[in-house]
């Protein structure tokens, strides 16, 4: 993986918001340099002189075909979702896949598992009283996580290492060590018939629109609980709603939305049963992100196949 040496400068577009060219800028330019290689990184080149475009895919390049001499676009995010219809980006393109936020998403997802398994809430409502009641333990509890690739799979695993009884739902055969897996839609009802807690972290795809619906939401346990760091559109809202009015739902637990940020006037804002937060179950880290980034542009130097790269056809 050592890329050919060249005393040119890559030219290295960094499209993003400024606070994330701040943000990422000099953490890529330095670990490119530990790689040995000379870089020339900028959120303002003349598009036909790039060599790689690292970006932050929310739009903010609307036509690709003037990087006529670029190899690769390079997201600075997981989710690439809001660029894949944009039929100008023809190049290869490679998802983020960055160690640290998959460390972050096992820490969200298992301190917002642990709060209701351990039930909490409960306890810290009561704290006048003193109501001796154990929950049960993490192996007699049912917990499905929607979407096992690398964020979910991770989170899985350590659920699992928990000793929860860990089910898993993706599209194709999985194995993920201590977790029960399943693909298709009679495995989606498997993994969801009787789940205690469901953790969504599929990626938006028109495939996975609204997989949490009245209808795959009465397959819970009576009381569960959804936790969706993943995307709003996994979930249809009304029927989320519904089901914690009626009480058939104990408590949602949400980081996306179908609008982002959440409207202020969403009834999910003041809900007693709905937890917000606002799209930081986790964020990607900059040393570690950008010590992919780095790594996949000397990939691509050396001839190497590019890591990470989406699946057009299957959206993600
Ligand atoms: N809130 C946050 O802070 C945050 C941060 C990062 C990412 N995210 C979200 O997390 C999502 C997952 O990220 P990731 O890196 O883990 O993605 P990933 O590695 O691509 O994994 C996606 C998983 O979803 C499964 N899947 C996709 N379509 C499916 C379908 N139609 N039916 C069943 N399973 C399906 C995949 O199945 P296969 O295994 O068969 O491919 C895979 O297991 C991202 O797309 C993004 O939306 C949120």
């Amino acid at each position: 993986m050592t890329p050919a040496k060249s005393d040119t400068p890559l030219q290295i577009l960094i499209s993003a918001p400024d606070d994330a060219v701040a943000q990422f800028q000099p953490a890529i330019a330095k670990a490119l340099t530990a790689a040995g290689v000379t870089s020339h990184i900028a959120p303002d080149l003349a598009p036909e002189n790039v060599d790689y475009i690292v970006f932050a895919p929310n739009g903010m390049i609307a036509d690709f075909t003037p990087f006529t001499r670029a190899r690769a676009a390079l997201s600075l995010w997981a989710g690439v979702d809001k660029v894949l219809d944009n039929p100008t980006l023809t190049l290869p393109l490679a998802r983020m896949v960055d160690p640290g936020q998959r460390e972050g998403m096992i820490e969200y997802v298992t301190a917002h598992v642990l709060r209701h398994h351990i039930e909490m809430d409960r306890y810290i409502m009561t704290s006048q009283g003193w109501d001796q009641i154990a929950p049960p333990l993490a192996r007699d509890r049912k917990v499905t996580v929607l979407g096992v690739g690398e964020l979910g799979g991770a989170c899985a695993s350590a659920l699992g290492a928990l000793n929860f009884n860990t089910h898993g739902w993706s599209r194709r055969p999985r194995t993920v060590p201590g977790v029960t897996t399943h693909t298709g839609d009679a495995g989606l009802d498997d993994a969801l018939s009787g789940a205690d807690i469901v953790v969504c972290l599929l990626p938006t795809t028109p495939q996975t629109e609204n997989v949490l619906n009245a209808t795959t939401l009465a397959l819970l346990a009576p009381g569960a609980v959804v936790i969706n760091p993943g995307r709003g559109s996994l979930i249809d809202d009304a029927a989320l709603i519904a089901a914690l009015d009626s009480g058939a739902l104990g408590h949602a637990t949400l980081d996306t939305f179908r609008v982002e940020p959440l409207p202020e006037d969403h009834a999910f804002r003041d809900h007693p049963k709905v937890t917000v937060s606002p799209h930081v179950a986790s964020l990607v880290r900059t040393d570690t992100s950008a010590a992919v980034i780095a790594k996949n542009i000397c990939r691509g130097e050396a001839g190497e196949p590019f890591q990470h790269l989406v699946n057009r056809q299957a959206g993600y």
